[in-house]
C-alpha cells in the first residue's frame, strides 16, 4: 500500500501514513500561470494499492482537476487498485435539484472520480446522508466514516467540564450529536432550526436546563458560522457556563471564527478534514483504521 497527497491534504496524507507505517509518496504538483494544473509520479506506482488523500476544499475545482489527474495517472501508470480518501467532499451539498434546471453536482462529481479511476471512496461526515451512512452516489464502495466521537473526547480530555450536555445546532446534527454524547457517556439533544437566508438561521432550544452546564455544540460544517452563533447566544441567554463549538468540517468562510467567538464560544474545534487555525483534531486514526480493514 502507497500514500500519496493532493495539494489539500498534506498534513493530513503524512499522518495517515504514520498511522499506517506504511511510506508516503513524493508528488509532484504545480500550477502553471493560466491556472491549468500539473502533477507528477516520482515513484512508480506499478502493481501498487494507491491511496490518494485529497479534500476537495476550497479551491474545490483545483481541487477537484487536481484528484482526477492523479487517479488517472495512477491508472495509466499501472497502480493495481487505487483509492481516494475526500476526508471533506465539495459539491455534497448539492445532491438534488432543488430549483428546476439545476446541475445535481454531486452525481456528476461521483461520474468523474469513477471514470478517472477510483476503485473505492473514503469520506468524513459526508453532507447528504447524515452520521454512519454510505454514500449511495457512487457504483463503487463508498465508506462515510465519523469525526464526532474525536471531536467529544478531544474537549472531555483538554477542558475541565463541569456537567456537560452535547447539543447539535439543528436536527440534522442530531445523529452527531448522540454519537459525540455517548462517546464521553453525557447526556445530548439537538435544537431545532430554520433557516431564513444562507447567511440567517432562527433555532429554538429544546426543554432541558443548560443552567451552569458546560455545552459542546456539535456539527458538520461550519461556514458562515450563523447556525453556531445563533445556538450559542440562545445557549448563553439560557444561562449555559462555556460553550463550545465543534465542527468536522471547519470551512470559516469570512469572518466566521471572530463571529462565532463574539457570540461567546470559548473555543472553536474543528478537525484536519480542512486545514485551518481551529483544525485541533486529526481524523487520521479513523480513516487509517477503515482503508486497514
Ligand atoms: C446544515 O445543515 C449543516 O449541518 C450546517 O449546520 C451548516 O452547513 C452550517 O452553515 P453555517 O455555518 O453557514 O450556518
Amino acid at each position: 500500500m502507497k500514500i500519496v497527497s493532493g495539494s489539500a491534504s498534506t498534513g493530513l496524507a503524512e499522518k495517515i501514513s504514520e498511522e499506517l507505517g506504511v511510506e508516503l509518496l513524493p508528488m509532484e504538483r504545480k500550477q502553471f500561470p493560466d491556472g491549468e494544473i500539473y502533477v507528477r509520479f516520482k515513484e512508480s506506482v506499478e502493481n501498487e494499492r494507491v491511496i490518494i488523500v485529497q479534500s476537495t476544499c476550497k479551491p474545490p475545482n483545483d481541487n477537484y482537476i487536481e484528484l482526477f489527474l492523479m487517479l488517472d495517472a495512477a491508472r495509466d501508470l499501472g497502480a493495481e487498485k487505487v483509492e481516494v480518501v475526500i476526508p471533506y467532499f465539495g459539491y455534497a451539498r448539492q445532491d438534488k435539484r432543488f430549483k428546476d434546471g439545476e446541475a445535481v453536482s454531486l452525481e456528476t462529481i461521483s461520474t468523474l472520480l469513477e471514470s478517472s479511476g477510483a476503485d473505492e471512496v473514503y469520506t468524513v461526515d459526508y453532507h447528504p446522508k447524515g452520521m454512519g451512512k454510505d454514500p449511495e452516489v457512487f457504483d463503487i464502495p463508498a465508506h462515510n466514516l465519523t469525526a464526532a466521537g474525536l471531536l467529544a473526547s478531544y474537549v472531555d480530555e483538554n477542558f475541565d467540564l463541569k456537567n456537560p450536555l452535547v447539543m447539535g445546532p439543528d436536527a440534522g446534527a442530531e445523529s452527531w450529536a448522540e454519537k459525540a454524547g455517548d462517546s464521553i457517556d453525557s447526556e445530548w439533544n439537538y435544537m431545532l432550526k430554520e433557516r431564513l437566508s444562507s447567511e440567517e438561521v432562527e433555532i429554538s432550544l429544546p426543554d432541558v436546563d443548560v443552567e451552569g452546564r458546560d455545552v459542546i455544540l456539535v456539527d458538520d460544517i461550519i461556514s458562515t458560522g450563523g447556525t453556531m452563533c445563533e445556538a450559542i447566544r440562545l445557549l448563553k441567554d439560557a444561562r449555559a457556563r462555556d460553550v463550545y463549538a465543534c465542527c468536522t468540517h471547519p470551512v470559516l468562510s469570512g469572518d466566521a471564527l471572530e463571529s462565532i467567538a463574539m457570540a461567546g464560544a470559548l473555543e472553536v474545534i474543528g478537525t484536519d478534514t480542512i486545514d485551518s487555525d481551529v483544525s485541533e483534531v486529526s481524523v487520521a486514526p479513523i480513516i487509517a483504521e477503515e482503508v486497514e480493514k
